[in-house]
């Protein structure tokens, strides 16, 4: 079977999906539900009716496009990943996964190949925790790792909860429906850019994922007393943002000191209230991204990090709110699905290395779901999360063509 992959055209549809954007290109910013993800979503969901897919979408907006095996009572094979966008991000991140599915599944119709089992492409929904503070909204879900009355319960910014963004989506039906049985997916693979320096570092073309990096999140919400910033005499005041920047600098005191090496903080949420020249800041909100490999170490660290913050705030005489918004475990992937990657690549003379990912994917909780694994490319310089990130159409194309004989393989039996 001669698999042709069609980069060019494939190029043009991710050319074409980064335009859909609420920031000025090459910028891509595409949030939850916003009217970017919305015609976003419009724009994959065309491409996967023309390749005669069947198209469902649940309760919190995951889209299912499946192509149906010859034996419609085996577990499918699934593959996919996510089009939303953070603020300020690149074309890359998610885009090459579904995208790049789509086109594994075109070049395998026009190829010839009659699936037994069917082949599902899942487009997750909010795998960015942009709008609620917490990723992998949509495959949490699925993987019955987060209580439907918990993601009932998220509330934006604005004070917006996720049934008024979902029925904006369109999205229909009851949270509760949302999680997939057990046995309805046979395998899950996701092909996704590298997001670090590795594989290009090392001239590699393929990196297949042993084991995902354990992710979580913090929010503080700090409350000081604000004042005129001329008529307020340095004693006895209570500056908010002074207290988040304590916080921010203990963050990476604790991550560099923890004694592993994977141990990564990252305030990247920062903002202070009223937020003008000439007065004392009163309020300030912060969300810090804690991660690691190693779980105990990770946990070690958060716990760090919240006695650091009260200590901080009970000095300075700043109120705290603390909340955990997500804790999650590491996810160890498929041994046997990491081998069939492998073989795949050995059969096709494609340089490949196991990898981690340190960057959290819907992967993490379809682990939950079915035996799962992840296929990398390399990407520029490892950039990620902004607008320069880059891979060339030859690294999609050799991803692109390993997902296709994966799926090729897993399904045909
Ligand atoms: C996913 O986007 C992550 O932050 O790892
Ligand atoms: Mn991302
Ligand atoms: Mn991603």
């Amino acid at each position: 079977m001669k698999i042709a992959i069609d980069i060019n055209r494939l190029q043009r549809e991710i050319d074409t999906l980064s335009l859909i954007t609420e920031a000025v290109p090459p910028v891509v910013t595409r949030v939850l539900f916003s009217e970017s993800d919305l015609r976003g979503r419009a724009f994959v969901k065309k491409l996967c009716r023309e390749v005669g897919l069947v198209l469902r979408e649940d309760a919190v907006g995951n889209i299912f496009a499946r192509w149906e095996g010859a034996n419609k009572k085996l577990p499918a094979v699934a593959t996919g990943s996510h089009i939303d966008a953070i603020p300020n991000a690149g074309k890359y991140d998610g885009v090459v996964g579904v995208l790049g599915a789509i086109e594994a599944m075109r070049a395998l119709k026009n190829s010839g190949f009659q699936p037994q089992r069917s082949i599902e492409l899942i487009i997750f929904t909010a795998e960015e925790p942009t709008r609620f503070g917490l990723g992998c909204l949509g495959s949490r879900l699925l993987g019955g790792v987060l209580p439907p009355k918990k993601a009932a319960s998220l509330r934006d910014r604005d004070g917006k909860n996720l049934d008024y963004w979902r029925q904006r989506g369109g999205a229909k039906g009851k949270l509760d429906s949302v999680r997939l049985p057990k046995n309805c997916h046979a395998a899950f693979v996701e092909l996704h850019i590298e997001q670090g320096p590795i594989l290009e570092r090392e001239k590699i073309s393929i990196g297949i994922v042993e084991k995902i990096a354990a992710p979580s999140t913090l929010r503080l919400q700090l409350t000081g007393v604000g004042g005129h910033a001329g008529a307020t005499l340095m004693p006895g005041r209570r500056d908010a943002l002074l207290a988040g920047a304590e916080i921010a600098l203990a963050v990476e005191n604790i991550v560099t000191t923890s004694g592993s090496r994977d141990t990564v903080g990252t305030t990247g949420i920062f903002k202070i209230e009223p937020g003008a020249v000439n007065s004392v800041p009163c309020q300030a909100y912060l969300e810090i991204d804690l991660r690691d490999t190693n779980l105990i170490s990770r946990d070690a660290s958060l716990r760090r990090i919240e006695f650091e913050a009260k200590r901080i705030c009970s000095r300075r005489k700043i109120g705290l709110k603390l909340e955990r918004l997500n804790q999650d475990p590491p996810a160890i992937c498929d041994a046997t699905l990491v081998r069939t990657i492998s073989d795949v690549c050995l059969a096709q003379k494609i340089s490949c290395r196991k990898m981690i990912s340190r960057a959290y994917h819907d992967s993490l909780f379809m682990a939950q779901v079915c035996p799962t694994t992840m296929i990398f490319i390399p990407c520029y310089k490892g950039y990620s999360h902004r607008p320069d990130e880059f891979s060339s159409p030859a690294q999609i194309e050799k991803g692109v063509r390993v997902l296709a004989e994966t799926l090729a393989k897993l399904s045909g039996i």
